[in-house]
């Protein structure tokens, strides 16, 4: 609804009406939402003035204030503009996770366990058997879980800042998810889009022979787990197919599709073809 350039122009009216100059500095208190506007804002605004990421949903704190992507969405499409910018600070306090609604909290939990499934297998395995605790938010379980995916993400991307190559990998789950958030008119987070979009990718590793079936059942399984969707019904495979053409993820028109080679590490696969793309998708939509 607000993540849009509109709301980045009021930010700038607001900016410039007050004086603000590049001794100034921006701070994003809220979700991701409020941090994907806010560093885009920081960022042009005299061309680039400081700013400081306050996440306070578990997505924002594990995932969208580490790495320095900033934007907005443009018409329809996610996130098309948008800036490289990294946040002088991030400040976390976990106590902002204890007013969040159980549906909001648990869709952090779809990038968390992406992060398990690309790069770190014992860490998958720890969730799923800190599973109860995680959904009580024990407040030891939550604060060494958001350590460990901070971590995960501070890795891939301090190799890869600008997403030339391995940085991809953050994006499992992400080209179908995306296509289902819109698909679905955003009535879906967008954790629950990407669990729907790790199921998927999670069925093409599978067909492609990375994966065991067990593995594949016990992803879905760990995904439900958290009360997160493996699916969801009322719209065509063939829509999200065609959705998945205007993503980001393109590479001079071959799709850039993230694939586990095992569970535990995600390899950026260039070779998927349209049939299986449309097949995996078919998986995940039901009724
Ligand atoms: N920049 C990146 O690298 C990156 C990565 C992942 C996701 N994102 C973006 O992040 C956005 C999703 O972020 P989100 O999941 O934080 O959603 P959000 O920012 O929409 O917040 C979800 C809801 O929770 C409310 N809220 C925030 N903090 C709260 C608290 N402590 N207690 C009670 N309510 C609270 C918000 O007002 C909002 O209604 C998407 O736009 C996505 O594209 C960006
Ligand atoms: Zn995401």
């Amino acid at each position: 609804e607000n993540k849009h350039v509109g709301t980045v122009e009021d930010i700038y009216e607001t900016l410039i009406v007050n004086k603000f100059d590049r001794n100034d500095m921006l701070l994003a208190l809220g979700g991701g939402v409020t941090g994907d506007i806010t560093g885009f804002a920081a960022a042009t605004y005299l061309r680039g003035i400081d700013f400081v990421q306050v996440p306070t949903t578990l997505l924002s704190q594990v995932d969208s204030s580490i790495g320095g992507k900033t934007g907005v969405d443009f018409k329809a499409y996610k996130n098309m503009v948008g800036a490289f910018y990294m946040p002088k600070l991030v400040y976390m306090n976990l106590s902002t996770l204890n007013s969040l609604p159980e549906r909001e909290y648990l869709e952090g939990m779809g990038e968390i366990i992406k992060h398990g499934l690309i790069r770190d297998k014992e860490y998958f395995y720890w969730l799923k058997e800190n599973k109860d605790k995680i959904i009580s938010r024990d407040y030891e379980t939550v604060k060494k879980m958001i350590f460990v995916s901070c971590n995960i993400k501070r890795v891939v991307v301090e190799n890869d800042p600008k997403e030339k190559g391995e940085r991809a990998v953050l994006n499992f789950g992400h080209t179908i998810g995306h296509a289902v958030e819109k698909a679905k008119n955003f009535s879906l987070l967008h954790g629950e889009c990407v669990a729907i979009g790790m199921a998927a990718a999670t069925y093409i590793s599978l067909k492609k022979g990375n994966i065991a079936e067990e593995e594949y059942n016990e992803i879905n399984n760990v995904i439900s787990d958290f009360k997160l969707p493996v699916y969801t019904t009322g719209i065509l495979a063939s829509d999200v197919v065609k959705a998945t053409k205007n993503d980001k993820k393109m590479d001079s028109g071959v799709i850039k599709f993230i694939t586990l080679e095992e569970n535990g590490h995600a390899i950026i696969d260039r070779t998927i073809s349209e049939e299986l793309l449309l097949e995996a998708t078919e998986t995940v939509i039901r009724g």
